[in-house]
């Protein structure tokens, strides 16, 4: 899959209404609350309106409950929770927004790759040709418990099986070959046998026989994404993903990214151009750039400390509260790792810049993780022009094959979401370096164009 250089936009829609977006005014306004369908149909019509490339639904299947072991924190504050299965929203969406995308994610350290690609041919026919999949190696503890596991599951082992999963689905998408539907109502025949063939899959962790019992899907197999963030997670989207997502807003961190995987492309005999990466970028638009970040700034405030805490936990799969009053970065990452946490997440990327012995108290912890989860840092903050100056700077320097994965820095609520489709796209127009229009039928199209 080749992407053009011009900038692609996705929306990241995971989180619409955790972290104290649903009190936020311009958010769930004038819809029953979430998951009200029409809030999603709405921000599919936005979408489309920005000639978005995609949306995208993340996920996780469990209540953060990794700080002090306990639920409490997230469920008062409502962080990462509630979170639905976003899948049968999609066909929802797809008929409000004709032409837009849907990126939904699953993770094969839990699930079933032939549940998983049977689901997304349903979900690719009834979009026309507008899905991605997101496979995830799932880092966190309340995941695992629901799925019968009391420990992560080993890194390495997580990102095996998902290699293996990517393949079994690929092989039940191939297992039905678009010639072999033959519809003649004169012989009655339905389908020749001879293009519809079992794949006798035995791996390591699933045997599988199929084929899958799905007409051919309208884009063949899914757009293909994956997001790990370690060297073994980068290795692994060089084996199979189309389009990648990583961390964005720092130069150097993005340019690092791109080489790794460059180079793990080039191992796997690809075409580094042939993978473009979304960069996760927060953003938030308002009249300078000093007045969004105050914006920005004042929502983490009205958010208890303690939210924080709960947030990092979560996504490392660690319990910082364990590790006392002060630690060096050192201690914490050797602590994440033992638990077979992230080695991507928060501490490892500080200490990429701090180093191993920077001190640490779990005060400063927490406040890093309420300001760090809303963007009041990392934020693009500012007008049209100056966060358009920031893409289109990124975009060029990391080799411009990609684009950004929008996260609407104090939330993905329909006032962000206009304010990127209004103000931050016709600037983009503007400067030639984005659609006008959709070209193409299906999203591995609108990726490629
Ligand atoms: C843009 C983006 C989206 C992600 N979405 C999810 C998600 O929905 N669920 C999840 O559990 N992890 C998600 N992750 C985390 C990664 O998939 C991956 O699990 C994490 O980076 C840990 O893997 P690693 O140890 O290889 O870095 C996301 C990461 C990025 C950059």
């Amino acid at each position: 899959m080749s992407a053009s250089d011009r900038i692609h936009l996705a929306f990241d829609l995971s989180f619409t209404h955790t972290e104290g977006r649903w009190a936020l005014p311009g958010g769930w306004n004038g819809y029953d609350y979430y998951p009200d369908p029409r809030f999603y149909q709405d921000m599919a019509r936005l979408a489309e309106r920005g000639r978005l490339d995609m949306l995208f639904f993340g996920d996780g299947t469990g209540i953060p409950d990794t700080w002090e072991g306990s639920r409490d924190g997230a469920v008062r504050w409502g962080i990462q929770w509630p979170r639905h299965d976003k899948s049968p929203l999609i066909p929802l969406m797809a008929a409000a927004a004709p032409n837009v995308g849907f990126a939904v994610t699953f993770s094969p350290t839990y699930m079933h790759p032939y549940y998983v690609a049977r689901l997304l041919s349903s979900l690719d026919h009834l979009t026309a040709g507008r899905v991605a999949l997101n496979l995830i190696t799932s880092t966190r503890l309340s995941d695992a418990a629901n799925y019968g596991f009391d420990a992560l599951m080993e890194h390495e082992q997580r990102y095996e099986r998902a290699e293996e999963f990517a393949q079994v689905c690929m092989e039940l998408w191939d297992s039905v070959s678009p010639d072999a539907i033959v519809l003649d109502p004169e012989t009655g025949v339905f389908a020749d046998p001879d293009g519809v063939h079992a794949i006798d899959h035995h791996g390591d962790y699933w045997d599988v026989r199929g084929p899958l019992n799905c007409m051919p899907m309208p884009q063949g197999h899914p757009v293909m994404l994956q997001a790990g963030q370690s060297d073994r997670g980068i290795q692994s989207s060089a084996r199979y993903a189309e389009m990648v997502f990583a961390g964005g807003g720092n130069l150097d961190y993005m340019r690092r990214h791109r080489e790794l995987l460059d180079g793990y492309l080039v191992e796997e005999g690809r075409d580094p151009r042939d993978v473009g990466i979304l960069w996760s970028t927060q953003v938030m638009l308002g009249e300078s750039e000093a007045a969004a970040r105050a914006k920005l700034s004042a929502l983490a405030d009205q958010l208890p400390l303690e939210s924080g805490g709960v947030y990092l936990a979560h996504n490392s799969g660690f319990d910082f509260s364990t590790l006392g009053p002060k630690f060096t970065l050192g201690e914490a990452a050797a602590a994440i790792e033992a638990a077979q946490g992230t080695k991507s997440g928060f501490i490892h990327r500080l200490m990429a810049v701090e180093g191993p012995d920077y001190l640490m108290s779990l005060d400063e912890l927490q406040e890093r993780g309420r300001v760090g989860m809303l963007g009041v840092e990392s934020a693009i903050c500012g007008t049209a022009a100056q966060v358009a100056d920031q893409l289109q700077e990124l975009h060029e320097n990391t080799g411009a094959n990609g684009g950004f994965m929008i996260q609407g820095a104090c939330g993905p609520n329909p006032r962000t979401l206009t304010d990127v489709v209004d103000l931050l796209v016709p600037e983009l127009q503007r400067r030639g370096i984005y659609r006008t229009e959709y070209e193409g039928t299906t999203l591995r199209d609108r990726l490629t164009s």
